[in-house]
């Protein structure tokens, strides 16, 4: 895409516009500054390697913008600006695909793959076929048109002939170019296929936000995805983070007097051409093999390092690499002949729902959780699943001796994809939602415009265990050994009435408690006593308080020097805050406006609780900036999460995969191939823990 000699330029380029220096005339200005943000855009999103601070970012971006206000005639279409959208989008006209975005034919095994290969060879006549390898993404399907360079249109599969155009929606995924060189390649007009994506990070992050607001997770990455292109606000789409492999060329014209270059003659070169002009393609995952051997170890060594991808795929796709060929073997209604897709073992099984049991949370929700017959998926066994709230059970029509279809992916939590009516013997019997407590029989609430039903009773037993449970959760205060049986245990037996208790348990009636020896006493009471020194943010999750996920709990800790700091805080400069709104100002404000809240946090600093932030901390923030790590093995001191939050917190970025672009590799026990690779790049450092702690404090 670049040169080396390109890059050192639009650096040379981004550093004086960032000093002022801009060229001459508002034209030249504008060029440079969309110049500059392209190239930043690439890196970032593309590369996965920034060059510009967030801030430089914004600079920039908004010199720009001010620029192109000024000068109304300086706005180009495929501008940077012009992502943003106004107002809201009232319709997704039907449009047609230029061509037929056909399915693809599914092979399970070795011996699927080596049958169609067999057709294929019998088909051409030749002995061995040349193919491309590359992941199958599991997100949503999509077509783009450029047209002279220029994005045009932007649409969903939909049956495969007619889809929904989603340009503007297209236009918010910052790895989708406006606009691109083509007419390089000659190329007029083309028609590219591709998958839109939601990493399984940023997908975690939007269902920690959703459940803190007490909202039904988003199944899976593949339906958060579909879903997000649907969504009628642009800039909701914007805030979603989707990603966009291009995996395939349909359909392209020539300019008039081009003849089609080597470069589009084969689908490997085609993925490195779209490479080149700033596409994500499967470019640097693919593999161009001979013969269906080589396909299948292919197949097997990526299907090994499946759960180390930042993105979900659920199989391989074959392709016969020259198009020559392709023409040849030509398709079915269903599906290209010269494609195959190679489908990972199943995330999916079928189990009986036996009983519906309603939990209370710490704040109140009723959760009702399925009761199945056990079955293994994925390599754990699944017996019990959230059905999160009453609409869920009526939306999928669920019922108590209904066949269920189960699906796990990835890190996802279990969830109930439907029931199977067809499957009913009649009888199954309705699931009943209580309207008292199940635990202090209280009546149950359901406010206006929600889908939950609360026990609004905060005394009520059920809350105040759970709470206790949320604290030393692992993504919390994380004491492992007090744990939820021991939570429930202790405060059954009246050891345990609240959260400053834990620091005030009695350690020699928990010695003489059937099954706590010596040894499980003291390894209790130092979880207990490290959890003293943990970081600000758990602290602040671990208190529960509504609406404060994880990333919201970084945000108030990075905000201030002291937790109790935050009692003094307006609304207003909660909301000051980075994705602080309205819902969440309100709850932190009541939360830190409670005099018993008030109080627990002071006993809780008088027990020797961590209430500072670390955000001056070791080192100062930015000592990183620019530098890129990466994680393998066991670490023995710090927690992978934690260490992670360090890197970020000093501005360093975190890679997942080992490249080129990876500075240091810090390395735990039982490092596996990620250090194997690292050593043949020697421009990577590797880290012991010790030395990655001595660089950020
Ligand atoms: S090629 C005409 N390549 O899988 C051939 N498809 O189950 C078009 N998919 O509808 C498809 N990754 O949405 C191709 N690398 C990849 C893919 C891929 C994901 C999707 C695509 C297709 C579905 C079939």
């Amino acid at each position: 895409m670049y040169t080396k000699e390109a890059e050192i330029n639009l650096a040379r380029l981004g550093k004086s516009l960032l000093a002022g220096t801009s060229p001459q005339s508002p034209a030249e200005a504008a060029d440079a500054l969309r110049q500059v943000i392209r190239y930043s855009d690439w890196r970032y999103y593309i590369q996965d390697d920034p060059v510009l601070s967030d801030q430089e970012y914004d600079q920039l971006f908004s010199a720009l913008k001010k620029l192109e206000a000024a000068h109304i005639e300086l706005v180009t279409p495929d501008s940077p600006t012009q992502r943003v959208a106004q107002g809201l989008t009232k319709l997704f006209p039907t449009v047609q695909h230029l061509v037929p975005m056909l399915s693809l034919e599914n092979s399970y095994d070795a011996d699927d793959l080596i049958d169609w290969d067999r057709k294929a060879r019998e088909q051409t006549g030749l002995t061995d076929i040349e193919y491309c390898i590359e992941p199958k993404f599991d997100g949503a399907s999509i077509s783009l048109i450029y047209e002279n360079d220029l994005l045009s249109r932007g649409a969903t599969r939909g049956d495969g002939v007619q889809g929904d155009e989603i340009t503007v929606n297209i236009r918010q995924i910052r790895s989708i170019p406006l606009s691109a060189n083509f007419s390089s390649f000659g190329i007029q007009q083309i028609e590219l296929r591709g998958e839109v994506l939601i990493n399984k990070k940023t997908f975690k992050k939007l269902n920690d936000q959703r459940a803190t607001e007490n909202l039904p997770p988003l199944a899976n990455p593949r339906n958060a995805a579909s879903g997000s292109l649907r969504i009628v606000d642009p800039n909701e789409v914007a805030k979603r983070g989707l990603e966009a492999f291009l995996y395939n060329m349909s359909y392209h014209t020539m300019q008039d007097d081009k003849a089609e270059p080597a470069a589009i003659q084969t689908h490997s070169n085609t993925l490195d051409m779209l490479w080149n002009l700033g596409f994500r393609s499967p470019a640097k995952e693919m593999k161009v093999v001979k013969g269906i051997q080589a396909v299948i170890d292919y197949c097997l060594q990526f299907e090994a390092k499946r759960d180390d991808l930042p993105y979900e795929i659920d199989g391989m796709v074959i392709k016969v690499n020259d198009y020559a060929l392709q023409d040849k073997m030509g398709m079915t209604t269903h599906h290209p002949r010269w494609a195959i897709a190679y489908k990972f073992k199943a995330r999916q099984a079928t189990s009986k729902l036996r009983n519906v049991e309603f939990q209370v949370g710490r704040t109140g929700s009723i959760t009702p959780v399925a009761k199945i017959d056990p079955v293994p998926i994925g390599g754990v066994v699944v017996g019990s699943i959230s059905l999160f709230n009453e609409d869920v059970i009526r939306e999928k029509d669920l019922r108590i001796g209904d066949t269920v279809l189960v699906e796990r992916a990835g890190d996802v939590i279990p969830y109930i994809v439907k029931s199977m009516p067809d499957l009913r013997d009649g009888k199954e019997k309705d699931i009943v939602f209580p309207t008292v407590c199940p635990v202090c029989h209280d009546p149950l609430f359901k406010p206006e415009g929600e889908s939950v039903w609360r026990c609004v009773n905060i005394n009520c037993e059920a809350q105040v265990v759970e709470r206790m449970i949320h604290f030393v959760s692992k993504d919390a205060m994380d004491i492992r050994s007090l744990g939820e049986s021991n939570v429930r245990k202790f405060y059954t037996l009246g050891l345990l009435k609240d959260v400053p208790g834990i620091y005030t348990l009695d350690f020699n009636a928990i010695g003489q408690l059937e099954g706590f020896g010596p040894k499980s006493v003291t390894n209790l009471q130092s979880a207990i006593e490290a959890s003293r020194g943990q970081l600000l943010h758990r602290l602040i999750f671990g208190l529960g308080i509504r609406y404060v996920g994880e990333t919201t709990a970084k945000t108030l800790a990075n905000a201030v020097d002291h937790l109790l700091d935050l009692a003094q805080f307006s609304e207003e400069q909660l909301l000051a805050l980075e994705d602080i709104g309205p819902k969440v100002a309100g709850s932190v404000k009541q939360f830190f406006s409670n005099a018993d809240n008030l109080h627990m946090l002071e006993r809780l600093e008088a027990l020797g609780l961590n209430l500072r932030s670390n955000r001056g901390g070791l080192s100062a923030e930015g000592t990183l900036s620019g530098q890129t790590f990466l994680f393998t093995g066991t670490l023995n001191k710090l927690k992978r999460s934690d260490a992670e939050a360090m890197v970020e917190q000093h501005g360093g970025k975190l890679l997942s995969g080992v490249s080129s672009k990876l500075n240091y590799l810090v390395v735990g026990e039982d490092a596996g191939s990620k250090l194997e690779k690292a050593k043949k790049i020697n421009t990577i450092r590797i880290l012991t823990e010790d030395e990655f702690i001595n660089m950020v404090s």
